[in-house]
């Protein structure tokens, strides 16, 4: 075990949205870490209990963060560390449902920190989005202190605010917040569905021998990074003292093109429906996406290790193991 991760033996965490696909990994690490008692916040709107791993560590909370009543109930346990994941996700989630984006990642966001704040813990963690904040024009590596307030959907607006609220908090009352501004995550953990992220997405018609969608030319870019190395930069915003006041992108500091992950996932799945082309979508104007991470690499001395092929691997033998779940869960 890494030395940082030392810190968390003994302490108390919440993460909210906890059984998403981070928040469950990160209940994973948290749980070798041998911590205190990790409480997961979720409403299980876009996850499933299922994926909440069991430990007597543990504790599960069915609930919002939009909810007085359960943040109460919550916080009452005497919390070192916040990890605030829960959010009404993405793009076009929110821009078919623009208010309960709203809701959640904005009021969601405020009442979380008014409890954070109120029982002093010693960090906030807030799981920003490098897709959202840097809106679609910025040049690439993306670097932190580029901020863009032209942004293409309430998801990106509401990221955004989420951060500002973080940066409220600490500048006025002195709470210790640490932003992660996460690239196209990807990992076991995450459920197909329909505003799910690409490769999972891909996984699941590969698996039923359908045609992978790709809306564009498939030539747009992403900078895809492995849930495991999302946790790994996480945690360490959550104890590093320097990350204090600070945001970090999260990525993999490469570009992948979608139609090579789709190649990749038709080869492994032995998928013969190869892809279709759609119209892209009106609100994705991003060609081309690439964080730089020397910030992170600096400050927290984070470094992703995995690569494309294994992490797909990984999605691709967690999918297979769950199959039914999923197959019985998923929503399209
Ligand atoms: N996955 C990515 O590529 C990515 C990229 C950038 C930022 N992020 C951010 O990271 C965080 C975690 O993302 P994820 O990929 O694990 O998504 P996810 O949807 O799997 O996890 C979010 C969780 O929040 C829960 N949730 C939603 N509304 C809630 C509410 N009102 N109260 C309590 N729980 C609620 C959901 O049920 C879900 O389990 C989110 O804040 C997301 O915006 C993710």
């Amino acid at each position: 075990m890494e030395q940082y991760m030392r810190e968390y033996k003994g302490k108390n965490v919440l993460i909210t949205g906890g059984a998403g696909c981070i928040g469950s990994n990160l209940t994973k690490a948290l749980i070798k870490a041998e911590t205190g008692k990790v409480i997961v916040l979720d409403d299980l709107s876009a996850a499933e209990k299922w994926n909440v791993p069991v430990d007597p560590s543990v504790l599960f909370v069915e609930g919002s963060v939009v909810d007085d009543e359960v943040l109460k109930r919550v916080f009452a346990i005497k919390l070192d560390y916040v990890f605030h994941l829960a959010a009404h996700f993405a793009n076009q989630n929110s821009v078919d449902n623009p208010e309960t984006d709203l809701e959640v990642n904005g009021l969601g966001t405020l009442r979380v920190l008014e409890y954070a704040n109120l029982t002093k813990v010693k960090r906030f963690v807030f799981a920003s989005s490098g897709c959202s904040v840097y809106g679609s024009q910025a040049p690439l590596p993306l670097k932190e202190d580029f901020v863009s307030l032209h942004l293409d959907t309430p998801y990106q607006i509401t990221k955004l605010l989420g951060e500002l609220y973080c940066n409220f908090y600490q500048n006025y009352y002195g709470l210790p917040v640490a932003i992660a501004r996460y690239f196209n995550v990807y990992g076991p953990g995450e459920i197909p569905g329909a505003y799910r992220n690409v490769i999972p997405n891909f996984m699941y018609w590969a698996l039923h021998q359908m045609p992978l969608p790709i809306t564009g030319t498939g030539e747009e870019t992403r900078d895809f990074t492995f849930v495991e190395d999302i946790v790994d930069g996480t945690l360490r915003c959550g104890v590093v003292p320097e990350a204090v006041g600070q945001a970090f992108n999260l990525a993999s500091e490469t570009e992948t093109k979608v139609v090579d992950i789709a190649s990749m996932v038709n080869e492994l799945t032995g998928n013969l429906g190869g892809v279709k082309f759609l119209a892209r979508r009106d609100w994705d104007k991003i060609t081309k996406r690439r964080a730089s991470i020397q910030k992170a690499h600096k400050v927290l001395g984070y470094q992703p290790k995995t690569k494309m092929k294994d992490g797909i691997n990984k999605v691709y033998n967690w999918i297979v193991e769950n199959r039914e779940k999923i197959e019985a869960c998923a929503k399209f």
